[in-house]
């Protein structure tokens, strides 16, 4: 694993998610599916996409008390999904029950990742909403090494975080990144952005790319360009 392109599907329906796979006839995209269409759809979509080939990291960014999320886990790691995630706000306590409720009597399981601080929570409403009055690089940085601590495999965070990340977790620990956009390509409503050829020297394990191939004039053509500048095939 690493190394990879994974395509945010955010469409609101299985409809739209599937006509836009089936256009790549070539190598399948690894997709991921998030709240939107989980909720509109439920497991199934999963299931169908999974069977169409797709590696699938699932997006959900589970939050609640570890008992509970414990279960949920219990329950998701029976799709067969590659990826899944919690937030690591849940505590290190939360995220060791979510590692146990992932792992398969076999001990096979998903890889687990946490997300950090949101790429839309700026210091200002850290410091005001959740009232953590310490720099917002440090509380990323301290969030990801609870994960680590907890047992996970890697953390959700901005590609410009990726090599303290790894500077200070570990080279193994994976660093899935959104927040890619190509050159001239416009921000949207992300703010800290890479190109997927910066995020292959910041040495982001994996980039979540959405609107630069989803919105594209021609998507397979905007995911093999973001294959060639970040995976360089
Ligand atoms: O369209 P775009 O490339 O901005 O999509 C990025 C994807 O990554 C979206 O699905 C968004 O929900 C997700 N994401 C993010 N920032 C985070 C966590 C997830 O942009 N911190």
């Amino acid at each position: 694993m690493g190394k990879d392109v994974i395509v945010a599907c955010d469409f609101p329906n299985k409809e739209q998610t599937l006509a836009f796979l089936e256009q790549f006839t070539g190598r399948k995209p690894f997709v991921k599916i998030g709240m939107e269409l989980f909720y509109a759809e439920g497991p199934d979509v999963v299931r169908e996409i999974k069977a169409r080939g797709h590696k699938i990291f699932l997006d959900l960014k589970l939050h609640d008390i570890p008992n509970t999320v414990k279960s949920a886990m219990r329950v998701l790691t029976d799709l067969g999904v590659d990826i899944i995630n919690v937030h690591a706000a849940g505590t290190k306590a939360m995220m060791a029950a979510a590692l146990e409720g992932l792992t398969r009597e076999d001990g096979s399981r998903p890889l687990l990742i946490a997300v950090t601080q949101l790429t839309s929570t700026d210091q200002k409403a850290m410091e005001e909403d959740l009232w953590i009055e310490k720099p917002l690089p440090d509380v990323v940085m301290h969030y990801a090494q609870c994960t680590k601590e907890a047992g996970l495999d890697g953390v959700v965070c901005s590609p410009l975080e990726a090599k303290a990340v790894h500077g200070a977790c570990g080279e193994g620990f994976l660093t899935v990144t959104p927040g890619v956009r190509f050159a001239e390509s416009a921000a949207g409503d992300q703010k800290r952005i890479m190109t997927p050829a910066q995020a292959r020297i910041e040495g982001c394990d994996y980039i979540v790319v959405g609107r630069p191939i989803t919105r594209a004039e021609d998507p397979v053509a905007a995911y093999e360009r973001c294959c060639r500048e970040y995976i360089g095939e």
